[in-house]
Formats: C-alpha cells, sequence, structure tokens
C-alpha cells in the first residue's frame, strides 16, 4: 500500500516538473540576440552549442538559431525537456565504444541470436546514419548554408564549414596566430623514428584494402582545387570498372558481361595497357616502364603499387566468375546484361565484405557486424549520401604502411614497390598474397607515418589549411563527444603535449588531423575520435547505396536467388579463396597466429 502511493507520488511529481519545464520555454523569445563588445566577429568563438547555428551583425552581435536542435537558450546550451530525457538513456560515446570493445557475455547473446543482432545492427545505422547531415548543407566555399552544397555535386561536401575570414587566430580565437610550421610539425609529430607495428596484428592486405576501397570515392580534382571531386557519392565499384563511361566500355570484354583478361603463366591477369583502347593510366613519365609492365585497371592509380594491382586483379576474376555464375542460370541474357548484373553483385559484395571484415576489424567491435540493410527499412534512414572532404582528409592513413615487405626470400623497400607490378610477377599472385596476408601494417599513430610518403602527408595538411577546417574539438563536439580539456587529455603523453602546446598555444586550436592522430590509444586501430567521427560517414556511405534500399534489395536485383546468394554469403576469404590458383591460406586483415 505504502509503496503504491510512494509510487503515485513520484509519477505525480515527475509530470509536475515535466510540465513545469515545458512551460518554462514555451513562451521563450524568438530572439535570442546577444550583445557583445568584441572587436572581431563573434561567430569566430564558436559560442552555438550543440549544433546551433551562429550569425553575427555589424554591431558584433550575435545570434544562435537552435531550432531543430533540442536545446534552446542564447548559445543553446539548455537541453528541452525531451533532450534531457534521450541523454539520460542514452550511454556516454566513450563509455559506449569501451563496452563494444569489450569481450563481454551481452555480445555473445547478442550475435547469435538473430533478432537481437537485427536490433544492435539497427541501432548502429540508425545512430551513425542520424550523424550525417543528409542533404547535405555544406561545401568547401561558403561558411554558410548555400543551395550549391546540395545541387553541384563538383563539391564534396562538408560536416562542419569553413572557419570565417578574419577571424583574430588561424583556428578562430584560440591558440598560436600563425600555424606551425609544416616541416617542424611533420618532424615532431608525425615523421617515423622506428616502424611501430599495429598491435591488433592487422596486415598489409587491410592496409591495401583500405586504399583500394576509399580510392573509388576519394578522388579529389586536383586540377581544381581541393574542395572538388572528379567521383561519385558513394560505394560505386569505379575502382574496378572506370569512373567514365569510356573507361568502362574500354576495359570491357563485350561477350559474356566479363571484363577484358590476359593469361599470363596460366592465370588470368588485366589486360595490357597496349592492348586497350582510350584510356590512360597514372604511370609517371619520368620512370621508365615497359610496355609489358603496363596494366589497364579501372582506377588509373592502381597499377602503381603491387598490392593494388593485386586487388584489382581479384576483383576482376571475381567480376568474370559471377558473370559465369549468371550466365548458366540466364544463358539467354546478352553481354550488358550479365555485365550490368553482375556489377550490382559485386557491389553488394563490396559492401559486406568492407561492413562485415574490414569495419569489423578495424572497429575491434565484439558485436558482430552484419550486412542486413533491411532492418532501417521503413525508417528515417535517408538513401542519399555524399563524401565529406574531411572524409577524405581523415582517411590519409600512411602509418599503416610498412617500411617494406617481404616476399619469399627477397625484400622489397616502399620505393622498391612503386611504379611496379614486377615484383607480383617475380613470385607469382599467390605467392605476393601469401606475404601481404603475413606481413604487419604499421600502427595509426602519430610518429609512424613512413618518410617516403611525408610528401604526401605535407601536401594534405596545406590542402585543410586552405579549406579552413575547424579544429579537432569543433568536430569533437559536432560528433557528441567532449571536447578535450587540455593537451594531456588529448594525447595522454607528456612529450607529446609538451610539443602540440608549445605548436598550437590551446587545444581547440589543435588541426583535425593532428588531432585524430595524436589522440591517446583507444581499444580500436584508431583512436576514438577517428572511430566516432570516420563510423557516421562510412555507415552511412556503405548504407545509403541504393542496392540497400527496399526496391533494389530483393533477388531480382541480382539475377535471382543464386546472385543474392553470392551477395549474402560474401566474405574476404571467399573472394580470394575462389579466385586464387593455389590453395588460400590465412586469408584475413591479421596475420596468422605465431607470426613475430
Ligand atoms: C554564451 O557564450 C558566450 C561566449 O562563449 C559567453 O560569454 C556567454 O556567457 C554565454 N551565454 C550564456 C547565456 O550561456
Ligand atoms: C560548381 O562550382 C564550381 C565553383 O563555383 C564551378 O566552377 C562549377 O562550374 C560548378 N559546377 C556546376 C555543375 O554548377
Ligand atoms: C577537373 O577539373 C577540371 C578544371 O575545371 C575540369 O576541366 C575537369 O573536367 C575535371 N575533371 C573531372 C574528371 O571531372
Amino acid at each position: 500500500m505504502q509503496a503504491m502511493s510512494d509510487r503515485r507520488r513520484a509519477i505525480g511529481f515527475i509530470a509536475v516538473v515535466a510540465v513545469v519545464w515545458s512551460l518554462s520555454f514555451s513562451g521563450k523569445p524568438q530572439n535570442n540576440r546577444v550583445a557583445t563588445t568584441l572587436d572581431y566577429d563573434p561567430c569566430c568563438g564558436y559560442p552555438c552549442g550543440n549544433q546551433g547555428v551562429c550569425m553575427s551583425f555589424p554591431d558584433r552581435s550575435y545570434e544562435c538559431d537552435c531550432t531543430n536542435t533540442g536545446h534552446y537558450g542564447a548559445n543553446c546550451s539548455k537541453a528541452e525537456f525531451m533532450t534531457t530525457v534521450v541523454k539520460l538513456i542514452k550511454p556516454d560515446p566513450e563509455y559506449l565504444h569501451i563496452l563494444l570493445t569489450s569481450d563481454l557475455w551481452v555480445w555473445k547473446i547478442i550475435n547469435n541470436i538473430g533478432f537481437l543482432q537485427d536490433a544492435a545492427m539497427k541501432y548502429i545505422f540508425l545512430s551513425r546514419g542520424d550523424q550525417v547531415d543528409s542533404p547535405v548543407r555544406f561545401e568547401s566555399d561558403h561558411s554558410y548554408i548555400t543551395l550549391d552544397a546540395y545541387y553541384n555535386e563538383t563539391y564534396y561536401a562538408r560536416t562542419l564549414p569553413p572557419i570565417p575570414e578574419h577571424c583574430p587566430t588561424p583556428m578562430g580565437v584560440k591558440g598560436v596566430k600563425e600555424l606551425p610550421n609544416l616541416d617542424l610539425l611533420m618532424k615532431k609529430v608525425f615523421a617515423r623514428k622506428e616502424f611501430i607495428p599495429d598491435p591488433h596484428d592487422t596486415n598489409l592486405l587491410f592496409q591495401y584494402y583500405a586504399q583500394h576501397f576509399t580510392h573509388q570515392f576519394f578522388r579529389t580534382n586536383y586540377t581544381m582545387c581541393p574542395q572538388f571531386t572528379k567521383g561519385n557519392g558513394g560505394v560505386d565499384v569505379s575502382n574496378i570498372y572506370g569512373l567514365t563511361e569510356q573507361h568502362r566500355r574500354a576495359i570491357r570484354m563485350n561477350s559474356d558481361g566479363k571484363l577484358k583478361y590476359q593469361v599470363i603463366n596460366d592465370e588470368h591477369y588485366p589486360p595490357y595497357l597496349r592492348d586497350v583502347q582510350g584510356i590512360e593510366m597514372d604511370y609517371p613519365p619520368h620512370i621508365p616502364i615497359t610496355e609489358d609492365n603496363k596494366f589497364a585497371l579501372g582506377h588509373p592509380f592502381f597499377a602503381l603499387l603491387p598490392g593494388l594491382f593485386v586487388f584489382s586483379t581479384i576483383w576482376m576474376r571475381e567480376h568474370n566468375r559471377v558473370c559465369d555464375v549468371l550466365k548458366n542460370q540466364h544463358p539467354d541474357w546478352d553481354d550488358e546484361r550479365l555485365y550490368q548484373t553482375a556489377k550490382l553483385i559485386i557491389t553488394g559484395e563490396v559492401i559486406k565484405i568492407t561492413i562485415e571484415d574490414y569495419v569489423q576489424h578495424l572497429s575491434q567491435y565484439k558485436v558482430d557486424l552484419k550486412f542486413k540493410p533491411q532492418v532501417v527499412h521503413g525508417t528515417r534512414f535517408q538513401f542519399d549520401n555524399r563524401i565529406n572532404a574531411e572524409f577524405n582528409h581523415l582517411y590519409h592513413w600512411h602509418p599503416l604502411i610498412p617500411d617494406g615487405i617481404q616476399v619469399e626470400d627477397k625484400y622489397y623497400s616502399l620505393m622498391d614497390m612503386a611504379f611496379s607490378t614486377k615484383s607480383v610477377f617475380t613470385h607469382g599472385l599467390d605467392k605476393f598474397i601469401e606475404s601481404m596476408a603475413t606481413s604487419r601494417a604499421g600502427k595509426l599513430s602519430h610518429s609512424n607515418h613512413p618518410l617516403v610518403t611525408l610528401p604526401v602527408l605535407k601536401k594534405m595538411m596545406e590542402n585543410g589549411r586552405k579549406l579552413r577546417y575547424q579544429g579537432i574539438n569543433e568536430y569533437r563536439k559536432r560528433f557528441a563527444l567532449k571536447p578535450f580539456k587540455d593537451f594531456m587529455d588529448l594525447t595522454g603523453d607528456e612529450a607529446l603535449a609538451k610539443d602540440l602546446q608549445e605548436l598550437y598555444g590551446h587545444v581547440d586550436a589543435v588541426e583535425f588531423y593532428v588531432g585524430l592522430l595524436t589522440e591517446k590509444d583507444s581499444p580500436s586501430l584508431t583512436p576514438l575520435t577517428m572511430v566516432n567521427v570516420g563510423g557516421p560517414w562510412s555507415v552511412k556511405g556503405l548504407i545509403a547505396n541504393p542496392i540497400c534500399s527496399p526496391h533494389w534489395w530483393k533477388p531480382s536485383t541480382f539475377g535471382g536467388d543464386v546472385g543474392f546468394d553470392i551477395v549474402n554469403s560474401a566474405s574476404l576469404e571467399k573472394l580470394f579463396c575462389n579466385n586464387m590458383k593455389s590453395k588460400c591460406k590465412n586469408i584475413a586483415f591479421k596475420v596468422p597466429r605465431g607470426t613475430p
């Protein structure tokens, strides 16, 4: 009896609080204008919290637009009632990350019970998807919303607009008046002193998968400026088939839906460049390469590194294998239909392998990730995606690259391998793949960037400054993480904290990429901010693919049950095992147990 009335009293109390609370802002003034005595644009200091939009006026006053942020108040810092309730239920992202990467019995249960697994994937897809603007709002040429951001697809999207011009410091109002010299930054923060292997046993199949996969949508048009892309908004498999119709036509066999191939040492390889008309590969003019070492691939860059050539060859073989399967099912189909349908199947395989093998390893989540787009059907998930300039910037993962690779009894340094696929033919494709599987990749952290690719990093940092990326803490806030309080909070390392303090003056002034790589370790392959900022862009890009949408995601799209099964059972291991001459061994994204 007593308990009953206590509960009623408690419910009554909560109801009264809720009503009073909601009344307290139902009459809030529309105009939140805040006067300041600053002598610069007050929006330079990012006063608006919780994704409120800052607008300044000539008298140096500003206004935060809190519409649809779930917050109110001059700086959008006060939570509305429902926001508070949701915040109470929602786990803190840092804590959630620790849970997801810990061996808990709850994951074992979820991994083994279908509907719980579906619920987990639905939560992951939706919560990540919600963090990405859809439709896109910003591009790199304006620090405010423009219609061009949406309609001009030559632009990469932007998640946070550029830092406004004419602020007191390069990063807004905090930190040094001039950003650190890039050579000094390379030396102090990024350059590898000694190779640091990745502690999660990551191998070179992973490193090259990352590069091969992401180059389909990271295609900066450098003849223009780094805010422009030549590519499309997601997983279009243009890294396998070619970006332009001319390129795609050039590498097609025009029969049975297949891609052109040639036979070398009894194995299928992509055709020589001289046997294909109308495409160019990125072979540098100053390097002598014989015609027998020039290949025509779906991506102009991919013949320059043997690991990328390996993936190109394997995917070409997979496409042709799928064509045979389809032709067996549909002997009446013409070349065009076989080609187009195989391409859809390949797209599905790429997404499946990326989620279930690649992201699984990258995140080190202990809950099994599953490619099940049907779990978001009928929800608020938007099947629309654009590539963000910041995503491209974030994905500069050169620390993964070791200084060289041992293949059988021969050691190749990075430069020995650059611009040539010769090593693949010296040892044979399978031997090369074996080496990739058993060689360790580097740790994705500061002080581990191979010296030979430092110029790439320097150029990228220059571009980041040109595009006026906001600092690491603004991105932390944008993705619901608490900003770093100071340099120790960021790095957890006294020497590095001291160096960064000298270089940047204030933790809010630390540049985006520098913050991503200097953050203390997390249980994933990368520090936490990289996971929680890159994760949403990545999940969104994978699940917003048209093949995942309700009217596409069905067997007929993939030529029937047989094709749909290929997609639904794809794995990294199968991809290689179905397309290697010898028995495939150790195919995974980590080196086999016992590797030194
Ligand atoms: C809003 O932010 C400004 C600048 O950070 C600060 O000076 C001011 O006190 C804040 N106002 C409120 C109501 O929180
Ligand atoms: C996109 O914007 C750029 C820069 O303003 C411009 O050069 C280009 O022509 C635009 N493209 C389209 C399709 O409007
Ligand atoms: C890259 O930009 C240049 C200069 O605007 C343009 O002529 C070219 O077509 C673009 N390349 C692609 C592949 O879009």
